[in-house]
């Protein structure tokens, strides 16, 4: 039973060694009460014929694909090979799904599939950082056994995991936060020591700045009270710059009646209690630095939150008890939810442009599996949407 209306999904097959995958897709896709509109490739029907997908899909693959793009709602893309990912991140419209993809104005899933080589290679790299910078949604791929006998990284996300995305992005609106007022932190504060000298932290405000991005893209009016940020600022959004911890603080405060706040920076605890006015010039004598605590911002936001106010946390922690440290910030500091990484790890988190994280709230516990930090941003701004009603 469901009041959705029937959404029209374009379903893109490629030539990849994965595409018998798609009809697995096409079924779980009709199941769930789509209309499918099976779009394939010349490569792909090496792999798999039309007939089977018109079958599966109940409806035919069309040769004339503009009456569909209007009416579609997604579009997925399952398998992509390496050819149509760059196809697709340049422009390209020389065959049926090139032209719709760069015809439809809808959101747009890929499914990568391919020989760990070609995934890895810095071509296929670079084609994926423009498509997601073009807002393409990415899934996959995973580990495991390619074709040829080997393994690595290349094989398409299941099927069922790609219908679950489907499902999300047909119930998630781009304007599921229209309306909305986001102030969101993101960068590394600086604690000065003397004139030139600062106490400061690796973080590069990239999480932050795709959170920013994301709820702007949502509809939502956004301001970024930026700490140092080694990254290109998101356009679009108000942005305040705060280089210390005092300075977030204040602008944070001064800013604090919206509808979300996520504090992404990494706001330093201490700094020192004396800085020097000048530069201390070079001399043989020690240098020692008394620190004292920061203000907690996080927990005077929760002290001053309103009723249906969402407050996200992050809480950049070191191995598995880090989320029982961020389970206890969630109830001391009266926020709606925290984000934890682990920052012991290199492959994530601080100056990575990759992320994994475990969203902890009242409730329970999700684990964003590593992946992209846009796409990490995406999963939060989901779960913001769903608590305000919007997603
Ligand atoms: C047996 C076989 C398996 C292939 N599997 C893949 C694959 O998994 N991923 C990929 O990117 N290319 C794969 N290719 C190469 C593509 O089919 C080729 O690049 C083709 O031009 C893709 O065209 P399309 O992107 O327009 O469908 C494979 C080729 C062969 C012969």
């Amino acid at each position: 039973m469901s009041a959705e209306p029937r959404r029209t999904v374009l379903v893109g097959v490629t030539g990849s060694i994965a595409a018998y995958k798609a009809c697995e897709l096409v079924r779980l896709l009709v199941q769930d009460g789509r209309r499918v509109v099976p779009v394939l490739t010349p490569g792909a029907e090496r792999f798999v014929t039309r007939e089977t997908f018109e079958a599966l899909a109940r409806n035919e693959a069309p040769r004339d694909i503009y009456p569909h793009l209007t009416s579609a709602h997604l579009l997925v893309v399952a398998p992509a090979s390496a050819n149509t990912l760059a196809k697709l991140a340049h422009g390209l419209a020389d065959n049926v799904l090139t032209e719709a993809a760069l015809a439809f104005a809808g959101p747009v899933l890929v499914a990568p599939a391919m020989n760990v080589r070609m995934w890895e290679h810095p071509a296929t790299r670079a084609n994926l950082e423009t498509l997601l910078a073009h807002g393409v949604r990415v899934i996959g791929p995973e580990a495991g056994e390619l074709a040829e006998g080997e393994t690595g990284l290349g094989r398409m996300a299941e099927p069922q995991a790609i219908a679950t995305l489907c499902r999300e992005l047909l119930g998630q609106a781009p304007g599921s936060l229209a309306g909305k007022r986001v102030l969101v932190t993101a960068g590394g504060t600086r604690e000065p020591l003397d004139g030139v000298r600062f106490v400061g932290n690796r973080s590069s405000g990239r999480m932050g700045v795709a959170l920013a991005e994301e709820a702007h893209r949502r509809g939502a009016e956004v301001t970024l009270v930026a700490s140092n940020i080694s990254v290109a600022l998101p356009s679009g959004v108000e942005v305040v710059e705060a280089p210390t911890a005092a300075d977030v603080g204040r602008e944070t405060l001064a800013r604090a009646d919206v509808d979300v706040i996520l504090m992404a920076a990494a706001v330093a605890d201490y700094r020192p209690a004396e800085p020097r006015d000048g530069k201390r010039t070079k001399d043989s004598e020690m240098w020692s630095v008394t620190f004292e605590p920061t203000d907690d911002v996080l927990a005077e936001l929760g002290r001053r939150r309103r009723n249906g106010q969402i407050l996200v946390g992050f809480a950049a922690d070191e191995g598995e008890r880090g989320v029982d440290r961020a389970r206890e910030k969630l109830a001391a500091k009266n926020g709606t939810f925290f984000v934890f990484n682990d920052v012991s790890r290199s492959d994530i988190g601080f100056d990575a442009d990759q992320n994994e994280v475990t969203l902890v709230s009242r409730d329970g516990e999700r684990t964003i599996s590593k992946r992209d930090k846009r796409e990490v941003a995406v999963a939060i701004l989901d779960e913001v949407a769903s608590l305000l009603g919007g997603g």
